[in-house]
């Protein structure tokens, strides 16, 4: 089993010098963006995931500069899905504004983002390599620390192989008990390419598990309890995503209290493969 971990934890990415905060705060389907982002931070999130398709960029940037937390102790990640226009000039163009929505910079710091990932694979094999090399231009230029993927399967992965030699550092994939992607993380591993967790409550879906109910009553804690700390004693980032102060802080109350190795067996026996998926994103498209 791998060892528990702090979420104050901050996690060396392969081949960066960043690191990366033990857990994330996502912000898709946020009712109310920046007020969210800032109850995130005061409860002691330093990890906001957003997306150019949540529309909510700007929210994030507002959030992260009336904080007054400093820049570098923040952890900025955010996705663009589709080229623009088939050109890779134009995608960088779309991700530089996706930076200035977040950061515009300050004096004479300029803006960047943490991490800017390709959203799907949904955009075929061309429109993937557009994207990638659009992120790698922003990189150069020093509009995001590193790039990574969202949603990629095995074959996507290998295929990257054929037209990059940059190794992305993270993989951004539905993660939880009932849809544990096994074949994909076995493959990340080996990369060295970190795993983010998304949907890792299943939406809050699934509490009624009685496994993890069970789990729960053993702590003390309630069952979306029980799936973020499985998902940090794998070893992966889980970003759940909640508009409500109590959730959030219920959400990062993570420290002092273990799974034990009976207990990530029993939820190990829980995995349903892809018919346990509430995305629709297919791992395996072409
Ligand atoms: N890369 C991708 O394609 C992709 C896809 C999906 C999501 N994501 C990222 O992952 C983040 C999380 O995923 P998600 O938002 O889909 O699902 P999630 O985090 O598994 O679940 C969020 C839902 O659970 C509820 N909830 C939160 N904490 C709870 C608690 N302690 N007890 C009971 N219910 C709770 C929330 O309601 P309240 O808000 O009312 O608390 C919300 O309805 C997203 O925000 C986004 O940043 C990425």
């Amino acid at each position: 089993m791998a060892s528990s971990n702090s979420v104050k934890d901050l996690v060396p990415l392969t081949g960066s010098d960043a690191r990366i905060p033990r857990i994330g705060y996502g912000v898709y389907r946020s009712n109310n963006c920046k007020a969210a982002v800032l109850d995130a931070l005061s409860v002691g999130y330093r990890h906001i995931d957003t997306a150019q398709f949540y529309r909510n960029e700007t929210d994030v940037g507002e959030a992260i500069r009336s904080s007054g937390i400093p820049r570098e102790d923040l952890y900025i990640v955010t996705k663009i899905q589709h080229p623009v226009g088939n050109s890779v000039e134009k995608t960088l163009e779309s991700i530089r504004e996706s930076v200035r929505r977040i950061d515009s910079g300050e004096g004479d710091r300029k803006g960047y983002v943490d991490l800017f990932l390709v959203h799907t694979p949904a955009s075929g094999r061309v429109g993937r390599e557009i994207l990638w090399r659009a992120l790698e231009l922003l990189k150069e230029e020093g509009g995001t620390i590193d790039i990574g993927v969202s949603n990629y399967g095995t074959e996507h992965l290998f295929q990257m192989e054929t037209y990059t030699s940059i190794t992305p550092v993270c993989n951004q994939i539905e993660v939880h008990p009932f849809c544990q992607q096994k074949e994909v993380i076995d493959l990340c591993k080996s990369k060295g390419i970190v795993i983010t967790a998304y949907a890792p409550i299943v939406r809050n879906r699934r509490s009624d598990d009685p496994v993890l109910v069970a789990i729960g009553q053993n702590h003390g804690r309630h069952p979306t309890q029980v799936m973020i700390k499985w998902s940090l004693q794998k070893g992966y980032i889980p970003l759940p995503k909640s508009d409500n102060p109590d959730r959030m802080k219920a959400n990062m109350d993570m420290d002092g209290w273990e799974l034990s190795e009976e207990e990530m067996t029993q939820i190990e026996q829980l995995d349903e493969g892809q018919d346990g998926a509430i995305c629709p994103y297919p791992l395996n498209c072409a």
